[in-house]
């Protein structure tokens, strides 16, 4: 780096609600903050989002039982203290949504709060219906156009790294290229921020947007971050996934309004599950649904919403989901009167870029928040709409942090010696495949033997073909090249956790250890060698 004072005080990388949020806070306390998305400013996973926002602000709620929730879907990994915080701090949080432009769904001037799985009271915030995604992004993004400097289309290939005065490497900026114009510049910050989202991408039916690619998880991994968790990705049960289209979410609000999953017989079967029935946490009814469909020998299951089983009106049911009714009314289902095909599809990535309290990764300078970040809060499967939530609360901390700095430790358990996954280099085999090639053969291996269940001889093989696909792809600045790059990373990482981890716990199933093992209730670090 130059002499010369840092162009920016922070650079986000990153434009979903995390990233969004965290620069609208950032300007409003006078940093100059510099955001760039890959993409456009508006495509992130956020909008996707349907179910809502979990906070304890109903009439006999508590911050207590939320968190009593969160650690009980965790698994026995949730970190407790990052989970308290989670769930103490989440009011103030949705007031600043709220300040922010954000409306939530409300009755009579009460917020109308939804229910979902595991969760023991209602607490969902939604907006626009099952639109709640799209209403945050919709609202922070036009915030964002009016307060801050963004650079669209630009992709950070690598984060820059320099010593500090002990020797530590430092983030001092990123190395930052512009798809459109070509050019590749290097740009200095005091600190840099990711928020890219998760990794759904390196599935063949994943209910995540084209930009999960995991580029966050990457790049920090690239700068010596530590990452943890990378076994435990939420398979979300229910998803409409119908030839020739986009896999679509149906949201797990519908079961909270009293939708039943039917079997290929007709049966009613979450009771031979759980005693949550529909409600239960999410992997077991997705694994329950794979069951089920595997059993009738079809790839779905039956969610009935119908007027008649809900005793809700037509009218009533396409207001509260104006979304989920007008598309699977394009594939020619009436959700007030048919039963919709769902089957499970991967959506979120528990694991990530290993963040203290304070949103700070093992890099100094480099920060982590929302999907990309793994504080702890989630352990071994999330509860639903825990996620928007972690993204506000620990983005807002971290920008606290970056005004008044705390001395603080990177999480609260000690962090396990790191493994690393062998270095390949790309351009190394005969044949070069193209970046979409590797793309379709990492989503389909991933989906065979990186799924909902999983075995040791399918994640075996899986890893030696991901390492075939590292030396058969190509490294240049095409988009394209460097989003195939991030998705090798992940899955490697995916892989070789998901081998190591000999038991079954939360979103993580293996087969072959089909029961949670208790010198298992550990994480598993990974840290560039
Ligand atoms: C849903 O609406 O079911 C998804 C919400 C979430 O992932 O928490």
């Amino acid at each position: 780096m130059s002499n010369a004072p840092p162009d920016y005080d922070l650079i986000i990388v990153g434009s979903g609600i995390a990233g969004l949020y965290a620069a609208i806070k950032a300007r409003e306390v006078g940093l100059s903050v510099l955001l760039v998305t890959k993409s456009s400013i508006e495509e992130a996973s956020t909008r996707y989002a349907q179910g809502g926002i979990a906070a304890a602000v109903g009439v006999g709620d508590s911050p207590e039982k939320h968190l009593d929730d969160t650690l009980k879907a965790g698994a026995g990994l949730v970190d407790e203290a990052a989970a308290r915080i989670l769930c103490s701090e989440a009011a103030s949080r949705i007031a600043d949504l709220a300040r922010f432009g954000v409306q939530f769904d409300s009755i009579d001037g009460q917020v109308n709060l939804g229910h979902e799985g595991a969760h023991s009271q209602p607490r969902i915030l939604h907006a626009r219906g099952d639109g709640t995604g799209l209403e945050i992004e919709t609202s922070l993004s036009r915030l964002a156009q009016e307060k801050l400097e963004i650079r669209e289309n630009t992709i950070p290939k690598k984060i820059l790294l320099e010593p500090d005065s002990t020797g530590n490497k430092l983030a001092v900026g990123i190395e930052s290229h512009n798809t459109l114009t070509g050019i590749t510049e290097s740009i200095y910050s005091r600190h840099v921020m990711l928020a890219t989202g998760g990794a759904g991408q390196i599935y063949k039916v994943t209910t995540n947007p084209q930009v999960s690619t995991g580029d966050g998880v990457a790049l920090g991994y690239n700068a010596g971050a530590v990452v943890t968790d990378m076994e435990f990705v939420q398979f979300h049960p229910t998803a409409l996934v119908l030839p020739d289209r986009p896999v679509f979410l149906i949201s797990e609000a519908l079961r909270g309004d009293g939708a039943q999953l039917l079997n290929n017989l007709g049966e009613r079967f979450m009771s031979r599950y759980d005693k949550l029935l529909e409600l239960a946490p999410r992997d077991i009814v997705a694994r329950a649904i794979v069951e089920e469909s595997i059993n009738t020998d079809k790839d779905h299951v039956w969610l009935d919403i119908t007027t008649k089983t809900t005793e809700k009106s037509k009218e009533w049911l396409f207001a509260r989901f104006p979304q989920i009714s007008s598309v699977c009314k394009t594939a020619g289902i009436d959700i007030s009167k048919d039963l919709i095909p769902v089957s499970p599809a991967a959506h979120y990535l528990m694991g990530g870029l290993v963040t203290n309290t304070y949103g700070e990764t093992s890099v100094p300078g480099l920060f982590a928040i929302g999907e990309t970040a793994c504080t702890g809060v989630h352990g071994a499967n999330r509860l639903a709409s825990n996620s928007l939530l972690e993204t506000v609360i620990f983005s807002h901390r971290a920008i606290d942090q970056i005004i008044s700095p705390k001395t603080t430790e990177i999480g609260t358990d000690p962090v396990q010696t790191p493994y690393s996954i062998p270095f390949i280099s790309s351009n190394q085999a005969e044949t070069i495949l193209t970046a979409s090639e590797i793309k379709k053969e990492i989503q389909n291996i991933m989906w065979a033997h990186a799924g909902v269940i999983r075995r040791r001889d399918g994640l075996e093989f899986t890893r030696l073909k991901l390492e075939q696909l590292a030396r058969n792809g190509s490294n240049t600045v095409e988009i394209s090249d460097y989003e195939t790059q991030s998705l090798l990373t992940v899955s490697r990482l995916m892989i070789d956790a998901a081998l190591r981890r000999t038991e079954s716990r939360g979103s993580h199933f293996r087969e072959d250890f089909a029961t949670s093992d208790d010198k298992w209730k550990t994480h598993i670090h990974y840290q560039i060698a």
